[in-house]
């Protein structure tokens, strides 16, 4: 098994899940779900003692409090106690709802992430980032609390839909542009399905383990990691807002080629990122830009009425805190 350490936990790669998950010193144990992760995936995991399922329904209009009202009152009835934990087993949906359930019940309980997607390995099940979206608006309710242990096993993918694979893409190309040229090579030289996959978790991890181990609050380097999300949140929300959820790597893809156009970038490096984005990825469309400003308002990173991008200053290299008014845009 790789470790890679991250603030007070290990990031664990590699297929031996149970020698590295430590549950002894847990009451119980309730095992989140979704209808997918749990026929395709609870079974390749041990079976543990005192613990529940909670299955929820999957889709990002489900990433809302009535959805951890439910983990609440499941856990309630099952008398969960402080010392008790919740295994998240799914996607970032998963990942980012049930850190966030365990980090609120009873004033904060563990969670341990096992990733079943590829974009929950490359990102959302590590950096303490958890939360759910309200009134259509991306991640408005959450906090920062780190998960127990990550454990990814790159055997998951082997059920994971062909489109889900892909989008987690929009994660692993942000991580290259704004600061691993070789991983961003890589990218350049293969075809998507001949990539290793092991590896580019691998690389894609590091990469945002070594900014967030800087920079966990988010004062600083962190932000980089905005990258393509303050255009690519408005247009997941755009969408959520009109009952036709995307893909959020879909959103973030889409998200980069409108930020790259305001970026410090050569003519040439434009091209070269959004070739390699239209030629590797089959989007939805791209909103017309004043169908977005709504949404951009609500941005989190929104400071004095100003939209704060993080922007590539050349491939590999990210600036934070660029601020534009809206009718600048
Ligand atoms: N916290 C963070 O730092 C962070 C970072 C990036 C994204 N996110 C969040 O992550 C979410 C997106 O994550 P996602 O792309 O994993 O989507 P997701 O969690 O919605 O999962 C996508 C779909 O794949 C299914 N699935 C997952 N694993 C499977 C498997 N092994 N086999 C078969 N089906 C499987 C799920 O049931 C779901 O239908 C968004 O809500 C986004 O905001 C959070």
């Amino acid at each position: 098994m790789e470790e890679i350490k991250s603030n007070d936990y290990s990031i664990w790669l590699g297929e031996d899940l149970e020698s590295k998950l430590n549950l002894k010193t847990y009451s119980k144990v309730a095992i989140l779900v979704d209808e997918n992760t749990k026929k395709y995936c609870l079974t390749l995991i041990p079976k543990f003692d005192s613990s529940i399922i909670i299955e929820i329904s999957s889709g990002e209009k489900n990433k809302n409090l009535e959805t951890c009202s439910l983990i609440w009152n499941k856990l309630l009835k099952n008398n969960f106690d402080k010392n008790s934990v919740i295994i998240n087993l799914g996607g970032g949906l998963i990942c980012d709802l049930g850190g966030f359930c365990a980090s609120s019940f009873k004033r904060g309980i563990d969670y341990i992430n096992l990733p079943t997607s590829l974009l929950a390995m490359v990102d959302a099940s590590f950096g303490g980032k958890i939360g759910v979206n309200h009134n259509n608006y991306k991640n408005q309710i959450g906090l920062f609390k780190n998960p127990k242990q990550v454990i990814i096993n790159h055997k998951f993918l082997s059920t994971l839909p062909n489109e889900e694979f892909y989008s987690a893409f929009g994660e692993i190309v942000k991580h290259a542009l704004i600061g691993d040229l070789e991983l961003w090579k890589i990218l350049l030289k293969n075809k998507i399905q001949n990539l290793n996959i092991q590896d580019i978790i691998s690389k894609s991890i590091q990469l945002k383990n070594a900014i967030i181990l800087n920079d966990f609050n988010e004062k600083n380097e962190r932000k980089k990691l905005n990258f393509g999300h303050t255009f690519g949140h408005a247009i997941e929300s755009y969408y959520i807002s009109k009952g036709t959820a995307i893909l959020h790597g879909y959103a973030v893809l889409l998200g980069i080629l409108c930020e790259i156009e305001i970026s410090n970038l050569s003519m040439k490096e434009k091209v070269e990122i959004s070739n390699y984005i239209s030629n590797n990825f089959q989007l939805p469309d791209m909103p017309k830009k004043d169908k977005l400003f709504n949404f951009i308002k609500q941005d989190k990173k929104n400071f004095s009425e100003r939209v704060n991008f993080s922007l590539l200053n050349g491939i590999g290299n990210c600036t934070v805190d660029n601020l534009f008014k809206i009718n600048e845009l």
